[in-house]
């Protein structure tokens, strides 16, 4: 035990591999983690559950496509990260550390443990979208090397539920695999290739084609899903073929006024704002995309 009581030395924290029946006690953290710091600023919690915590957590600590890691101090779980390994660019989160210990090197320990695997993976760049209101880990990604590079904002409401003339909406199929990396490639430089197809395996990556082509798909509408497109109308298609933006909204990049004007206007609301972060490789987007909560 350390001089202030429960509080956690960083020496006395150790870091080991997540496994899948550490869930419950990491989901339970993490839920309480994420409604302390957003009651803390006035907004709404971003799990609906601490079932849905552990849920998020159960799935990312069985795939072979995460990396996760949990800190103990006395036996005990205080805080867990995750990093999503299935594409070229690697995506980290969530991260959480329990309430009574954090502001004392957990947080540190656990980002330092996935940015050392991945190094030793040789990844061109690692990636995640921060809390914009949140000091503290805006503070410790920047120390710890990431750069900040563009305000998102999180949107929610009605689906728009409309067709775009000219624009053919449908779900994907693994056979459109290569056609839609090619438009991720075009937008980023790299593709999102792992997670596009665990997508499209569970059903929910759709694509919009145009003049033949597919010019854009998503691997579903929400905050954990991405997509790409050649430009804004693509992605204008597949936003109003949604029948619902999962979790706390969609991700729109703020800097892209055109596109975020357009779903203000189509009656979206800004739930949240955040902050997407890089270190390493970075490509200036060229086209149109929407981040999911990890990049
Ligand atoms: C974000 C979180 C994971 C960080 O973990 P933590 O254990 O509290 O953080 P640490 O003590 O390891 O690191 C905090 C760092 O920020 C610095 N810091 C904190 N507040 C700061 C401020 N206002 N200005 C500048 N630096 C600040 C600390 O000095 C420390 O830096 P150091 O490592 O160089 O000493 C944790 O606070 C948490 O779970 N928050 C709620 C959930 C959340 O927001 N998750 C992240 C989503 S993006």
């Amino acid at each position: 035990m350390s001089a202030t009581g429960s509080r956690p030395h960083v020496d006395e924290v150790t870091i080991r591999k997540a496994r899948p029946e550490d869930a419950a006690a990491c989901g339970r953290i993490c839920y309480v983690a994420f409604g302390t710091i957003n009651a803390a600023h006035g907004f709404s919690h971003e799990m609906p559950s601490e079932e849905a915590a552990v849920g998020l957590l159960t799935k990312a600590f069985s795939h072979p496509g995460f990396w996760c890691v949990v800190a103990e101090q006395d036996g005990r779980i205080v805080g867990s990260n995750c990093m999503d390994e299935r594409s070229v660019v690697f995506g980290i989160g969530p991260i959480t550390v329990d309430p009574k210990v954090q502001n004392h090197g957990v947080g540190r320990r656990l980002m330092e443990a996935v940015l050392d695997r991945s190094r030793k993976r040789h990844a061109p760049a690692v990636r995640l979208l921060q809390a914009a209101f949140h000091n503290r880990s805006l503070s410790l990604y920047t120390k710890l090397g990431f750069d900040p590079r563009e305000p998102m904002s999180v949107m929610q409401g009605q689906p728009l539920g409309f067709s775009i003339d000219g624009c053919a909406v449908r779900p994907a199929i693994m056979s459109d695999l290569d056609a839609a990396n090619r438009v991720c490639q075009l937008v980023h430089g790299h593709s999102r290739s792992g997670e596009l197809s665990d997508a499209i395996t569970h059903g929910t990556a759709v694509v919009v084609e145009r003049e033949g082509r597919i010019t854009g798909y998503v691997t579903g509408f929400g905050y954990f899903a991405h997509g790409a497109g050649e430009c804004n109308l693509d992605l204008q298609a597949l936003i109003a073929a949604a029948d619902s933006f999962g979790g706390p909204g969609m991700i729109v990049p703020t800097r892209n006024a055109a596109l975020f004007r357009w779903c203000l206007e189509k009656g979206l609301r800004v739930i949240q704002p955040l902050t997407l972060m890089t270190m390493g490789m970075y490509n200036e987007p060229q086209g149109a995309y929407l981040p999911s909560i990890l990049y």
